[in-house]
């Protein structure tokens, strides 16, 4: 047997009796912990009033105009608002798609001043005074756009959720100038995911309306 033990046995603990034991401090803390919580909760509305609650809920919105498919609309929208959701929701335009909704899949995808984006990453009130072209704008008329055409002729397309996203970055693609072969194509369309598989065929469409094929 060990001094150290030995003495632990026969002595009685040495905490002077003014120390609170562990089971004390822990019983302690609680209680006052929960008088703070409760504290806290009572103090709560008194502190926030209810126009400063409501102040705190109503989120800001702006006012915009801007052009789709060459028509002028003047909104209100939150400033959260994606352009996706401003489309979609606000204009009712449901043509550009919402895959992920995070900038992965382009489904999304449609032209702002002539270039591409991810309107799911887009914030609606950062567009003033923008033109804004989805899937909806490029037929006249009757007459579809030659790579709406192409993809018909072509068979891109299974489901079809992704085709909207395809033919607006296709059109980017071309505008662009990136459609000088198949692999610059793959290349530059790379943003665009169809889960169906559909891409030598979404390749060749894209050839086809740059009549490269
Ligand atoms: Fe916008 Fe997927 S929905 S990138
Ligand atoms: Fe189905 Fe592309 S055609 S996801």
């Amino acid at each position: 047997m060990s001094a150290e033990t030995s003495g632990s046995a026969a002595s009685p603990p040495t905490q002077p009796p003014s120390a609170p034991s562990r089971r004390t401090f822990i019983a302690t803390t609680s209680v006052a912990g929960g008088v703070i919580a409760a504290g806290g909760l009572i103090a709560g509305p008194s502190l926030l009033g209810a126009e400063q609650a409501a102040a705190a809920e109503a989120s800001p919105s702006s006012r915009l105009t801007l052009a789709v498919n060459g028509r002028r609309h003047t909104v209100t929208v939150d400033n959260r608002t994606s352009l996706l959701d401003l489309l979609r929701e606000h204009l009712g335009l449901t043509g550009s798609k919402k895959g992920c909704n995070a900038g992965a899949c382009g489904a999304c995808t449609v032209l702002v001043d002539g270039r591409r984006v991810n309107s799911c990453l887009t914030l609606a009130v950062r567009l003033e005074s923008a033109e804004v072209t989805t899937v909806e704008g490029l037929a006249k008329g009757d007459e579809l756009h030659p790579l709406q055409q192409a993809f018909i002729d072509q068979d891109a397309f299974q489901c079809g959720y992704c085709t909207p996203g395809q033919i607006m970055s296709a059109v980017g693609c071309a505008q662009e100038g990136h459609t000088g072969s198949k692999e610059e194509i793959r290349e530059w369309m790379s943003g665009n995911i169809c889960r169906c598989g559909c891409y030598v065929k979404i390749v060749r469409a894209v050839e086809q309306a740059s009549g490269r094929k």
